[in-house]
């Protein structure tokens, strides 16, 4: 944006644009006398409108400025003739006045979703009026000792990303510089896991706990949540799964809407089934509303493949499948019109937001649901993509930052409005850096 203080030196530019493109200097000055503090100095000179007319029309022009020279080509450039272009498309992309006004993405920290590991630690004790009570201390004194003793849990195959008990002041970093939605993924102890996945609709689970406290927090942050059993099932598998390794659709769906209203219950703005089971879209949404939470959102994961993109992510959360692989569930890589066919059912059961996942290489995806439909299109840029990037950027192969933006922009120009990312605070940063 220009800043007030730049008013001076565009006025003087475009002034010294009209001066040299005028052919008398007299001309110019009659242009800066209508428009420019000079107006003084030409005062001064004592001549009025009239008499500089009058000056150059009695060949009393002022001489113009220096013909600036040719700027000179390296020795050794070829001598060659004009090729007979009837366009030149390097013309938009000469300065970069010209490239920032014809730049067709924008790339901003609100179209961003901060996708956050979170694992028991004491969000037991945050925020329990007990707790405060029993220690007779002022809240922010208690936060304080509540959130300082816990500790991050670095994820190996996800450089730069914590498994967070509490990671004091994350959320409010990413806030920080604009980022103000995040999506949650629970790391679930072993013991608390079935087959089932009943502890995924359990109030008192983890996620809910954790939401409370962050809503409580900052009431205006936007919390997405995960519906899907994999961090809450034995198996790893997102719906159960028969003994006979068939996943089980409608019983799936059934866990699937207890844990979207649970989620709910605890104040998830927007709930986002990734399980890919068929119905469950409708079926969640009507189970939503029944319980009164017709306003909450629905993001469908529409397009998601079985993608070997996801290994980092699962490594993350211990939720690797234990038998079998999620191709009975999630979309085959090789399939392209199937994703218009998911893309109308998502749409005709009540989505509000539709996603696509993986996001690189799935480009194509992107772009094909954003001219299949007008609702909103999310993209996953998933924690194997993330990895890939951090990983050579740690190894400085490639320069870590300029990727990571990059790969952001295409996901944007592909179509996405707003992308869940792990860089998001990252990225996030280098833009409010770039404003400065
Ligand atoms: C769970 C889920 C997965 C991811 C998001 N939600 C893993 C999976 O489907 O196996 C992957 C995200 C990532 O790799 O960053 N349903």
């Amino acid at each position: 944006m220009m800043a007030i203080s730049d008013f001076d030196e565009i006025t003087r530019q475009l002034l010294t644009f009209v001066v040299f493109r005028w052919k008398s200097p007299l001309d110019s000055a009659l242009i800066l006398v209508a428009g420019d503090k000079s107006y003084e100095s030409i005062k001064k000179l004592g001549l009025s409108d009239a008499e500089c007319e009058a000056a150059v029309v009695a060949g009393n022009a002022a001489e113009a400025p220096p013909v600036p020279p040719k700027p000179v080509a390296p020795v050794g450039t070829p001598v060659v003739s004009s090729l007979p272009l009837s366009r030149r498309l390097l013309r938009n992309r000469r300065s970069p006045a010209l490239k920032a006004a014809f730049h067709e993405t924008s790339l901003s920290p609100v179209n961003f979703i901060y996708p956050l590991f979170i694992c028991e630690g004491q969000w037991n004790f945050a925020y329990s009026s007990n707790f405060h009570l029993f220690l007779g201390v002022s809240l922010s004194l208690c936060e304080l000792l509540v959130f300082k003793g816990e500790e991050d849990t670095p994820i190996g195959a996800m450089p730069g990303c914590c498994r967070l008990g509490w990671r004091d002041g994350l959320v409010e970093q990413a806030r920080d510089v604009g980022v103000n939605s995040i999506v949650l993924f629970p790391k679930v102890p072993d013991v608390l896991k079935s087959s089932t996945g009943d502890e995924a609709y359990n109030d008192n689970d983890l996620m809910p706990r954790a939401k409370r406290l962050l809503k409580g927090r900052y009431p205006d942050l936007v919390i997405y949540i995960d519906v899907a059993l994999d961090s809450h099932s034995s198996d790893g598998h997102d719906g159960i799964v028969r003994e006979d390794g068939v996943i089980m659709n409608e019983e799936a769906v059934h866990q699937l809407c207890k844990q979207a209203v649970s989620q709910a219950r605890a104040d998830a703005d927007v709930v986002s089934p990734s399980d890919m089971m068929d119905g469950r879209v409708g079926a969640t949404r009507a189970a939503l509303d029944a319980e009164g939470f017709k306003p909450v959102s629905f993001l469908s994961y529409t397009a998601k493949y079985a993608s070997s993109f996801y290994g980092p992510f699962r490594e993350a959360l211990e939720s690797n499948p234990h038998f079998g692989g999620k191709k009975t569930y999630q979309m085959n890589p090789a399939n392209y019109r199937e994703a218009v066919v998911e893309t109308r059912e998502d749409e005709a059961e009540g989505a509000d937001i539709l996603l696509v996942k993986p996001g690189l290489p799935y480009l194509d995806m992107i772009r094909l649901l954003r001219d299949n439909s007008p609702l909103p299109i999310a993209v996953y840029q998933v924690s194997g993509k993330y990895s890939m990037i951090k990983a050579r950027g740690v190894l400085k192969m490639i320069e870590e930052e300029r990727v990571m933006m990059e790969s952001l922009m295409c996901l944007r120009s592909a179509g996405a409005d707003i992308i869940l990312t792990y860089f998001a605070l990252q990225a996030a940063r280098v833009l409010c850096h770039e404003k400065r």
